[in-house]
């Protein structure tokens, strides 16, 4: 269906006329339409506007006035005031007609992009033979809401998920299991599937007990590589035969990463995020084309060798000495590393891929890193200006304001940290459900995980992504204030609503009513709804979404305490017209929070 105009849009197309017309010379200038307490918009923009045309602000103000539709059926009154400002007012029908046009249409009147392209998004990219940790949580939570809006929006989303599974430590790890065959074996679980016991509960016992077997190999082999001088030759020369593409050691490094993709999968399962096989496309899989960057890069002069190694510099990169600090393209051994890898990576996003944008959703910590590859890759001509661009996340912190470490020092494994969000969860939902008795026990342990990881994901998602933040689980599952139950609840309770009115009365707007101001406040805000779809797509800024929904709820909140729904004081008209405003809320809300990768159950 078409898209719905807002009634913002409206008043602000009808303010420029009205100024185009006033002050032709004006014309293109913006109005700055904006909500406001003291009506429902004020435009700010004939104030600078005056004082560039030196003229009088409450003149130009009072022609603009003059000029405006008469009866368009939109304009309640407006109203010049203070030094030059237009308070202006919509009538409660232009508002209900807008919303019934939205609640008409599946998408609830969010247009498609204007001229959707192809972005290629780099996210959650956990490392193989390695746990993941609090940090691939960010990259991933954020990761997936933004190809989610990016799809809503119309635009190709193609995922890339650029996990380490390459490098020296693949050689120690192969060579020991050829000196130890058994060692991934399943039987040779000590514990069998014991092993999976407690947080195995939440990670799945299949990829607890996968991860079980990498963590074993990976101590015993790096104990042997750091005590045994020939076994670390042995591993050294395995990684030859690894780059070299020797059968035997390629089908023990599959070995490795196809058990490390069991856990990743039961991780996203728990996570209830969905990470498909053909978009795992790792550093390994730029073996083949980095001999051609390394080529390309020195033939045009974009590296150089510097003590062996193939280097870019940059002017304004220095390291502390004072003297240029290198991207290094090859070793001098002739080894690749990370920087090689994310180059031919570029190319083939931009190239093969037809990538109008590529997006890297990766820890504030590695923004050296990309700002030199992004340089290497534009002065190379691989990459047009602006088209690459890191979202930078910050890091989780834990309650002493330290980056979040379990009390032995190591980063805290991302199952543990999710199970003890669903457990504590739980507890919140059971003491609610207790009260009404509405849910079985079964549906308390389902409600439990939608609710513990919705509460792990906003909490993240409503942080501007730059932002640290601390991991407070107390605080994630608050049923006051800005957390995902707080909205999950909000919508709950209107499908109850809904629920209860069934056989009687159903959503049906009126737009011959005249609504309370808890009603039009809330209308107004659903209203923006596109807009703010759109400003979040534009600027990779999913906590603007959340702080919409926020105050969604908020203003439902306030509407359902003002507002009787079902013993509405205006009788059969004014019952269905509230409902209807219920409807809309909660689809809105189940529409956004989809998009941030949230659940909204029907009953909680
Ligand atoms: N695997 C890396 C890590 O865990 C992140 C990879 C980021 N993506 C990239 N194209 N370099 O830190």
């Amino acid at each position: 269906m078409a898209s719905v105009p807002s009634l913002a849009a409206t008043v602000h197309q009808h303010l420029a006329d009205a100024l185009a017309s006033a002050v032709p010379s004006a014309s293109g200038a913006d109005p700055l339409l904006r909500r406001s307490d003291r009506a429902d918009f004020q435009a700010n923009g004939l104030l600078a506007l005056a004082k560039r045309l030196k003229g009088n602000p409450r003149e130009l103000a009072a022609q603009v006035v003059e000029r405006l539709p008469a009866d368009d059926g939109v304009l309640a009154s407006v109203e010049v005031s203070g030094p030059g400002f237009l308070n202006i007012t919509v009538t409660d029908r232009a508002l209900l007609d807008t919303l019934a046009a939205r609640a008409a249409d599946d998408r609830l009147g969010v247009p498609y992009a204007p001229d959707p392209g192809t972005t290629v998004i780099d996210y959650s990219q956990p490392n193989v033979a390695k746990e993941m940790h609090v940090g691939h949580l960010r990259s991933t939570v954020i990761g997936d809401a933004i190809v989610r809006l990016l799809e809503y929006r119309g635009e190709t989303v193609v995922r890339r998920h650029h996990i380490g599974d390459w490098g020296t430590q693949f050689g120690m790890l192969i060579q020991y299991l050829i000196e130890h065959p058994h060692e991934l074996d399943h039987e040779s679980d000590s514990a069998g599937t014991g092993a999976a016991a407690g947080a195995g509960a939440v990670g799945g016992e299949e990829g607890e007990a996968a991860m079980a077997r990498l963590n074993r190999l990976y101590r015993a082999s790096r104990a042997l590589f750091d005590s045994d001088e020939e076994f670390k030759a042995r591993a050294r020369d395995r990684v030859v035969d690894l780059q070299a593409g020797d059968e035997r050691t390629l089908a023990l490094w599959h070995k490795i990463v196809d058990e490390s993709k069991i856990y990743f999968q039961a991780v996203y399962e728990l996570l209830d995020v969905e990470v498909r096989d053909e978009d795992v496309v790792g550093e390994s899989a730029y073996n083949d084309d980095l001999m051609r960057v390394v080529k390309d890069l020195e033939e045009s002069g974009v590296a150089v060798r510097s003590e062996g190694a193939l280097c870019v510099f940059f002017d304004d990169v220095k390291g502390p000495d004072g003297k240029p600090t290198p991207l290094i393209v090859q070793k001098s051994n002739g080894g690749f590393g990370y920087a090689a890898t994310d180059l031919a990576a570029i190319r083939d996003r931009v190239g093969r891929l037809g990538a109008d944008t590529l997006l890297y959703v990766v820890d504030a910590r590695q923004a050296l890193h990309f700002r030199m590859v992004f340089e290497t890759a534009r002065r190379a001509g691989w990459l047009p200006q602006d088209t690459a661009r890191q979202l930078a996340f910050g890091t989780v912190l834990g309650k002493d304001g330290k980056p979040f470490k379990t009390r032995e020092g190591e980063s805290v494994r991302l199952v543990d940290l999710l199970g003890s969000a669903v457990e504590r969860a739980a507890a919140v939902v059971r003491e609610k459900a207790g009260k009404t008795g509405e849910l079985t026990e079964e549906e308390i342990e389902r409600r439990a995980a939608e609710v513990g990881i919705g509460a792990v994901k906003y909490a993240d998602l409503s942080t501007s992504l730059t932002r640290d933040y601390v991991f407070d689980l107390d605080r994630m599952v608050s049923l006051n204030g800005d957390t995902s139950v707080y909205l999950q609840y909000a919508h709950a309770r209107i499908r109850s609503i809904l629920r209860k009115a069934e056989g009687t009365a159903g959503p049906v707007p009126h737009p011959e009513l005249a609504l309370a101001p808890a009603e039009r406040a809330l209308g107004l805000h659903l209203d923006e709804f596109a807009e703010t779809l759109a400003s979040v797509a534009e600027t990779y800024e999913p906590h603007r979404l959340a702080a919409y929904l926020y105050q969604l709820a908020s203003l439902y909140t306030a509407f359902y305490d003002q507002c009787p729904v079902l013993k509405a004081e205006g009788g059969p008209a004014m019952v269905e017209n509230r409902l209807f405003l219920c409807d809309l809320t909660a689809r809105t809300l189940r529409q956004g929070m989809t998009l941030l990768g949230i659940r909204t159950p029907e009953r909680l």
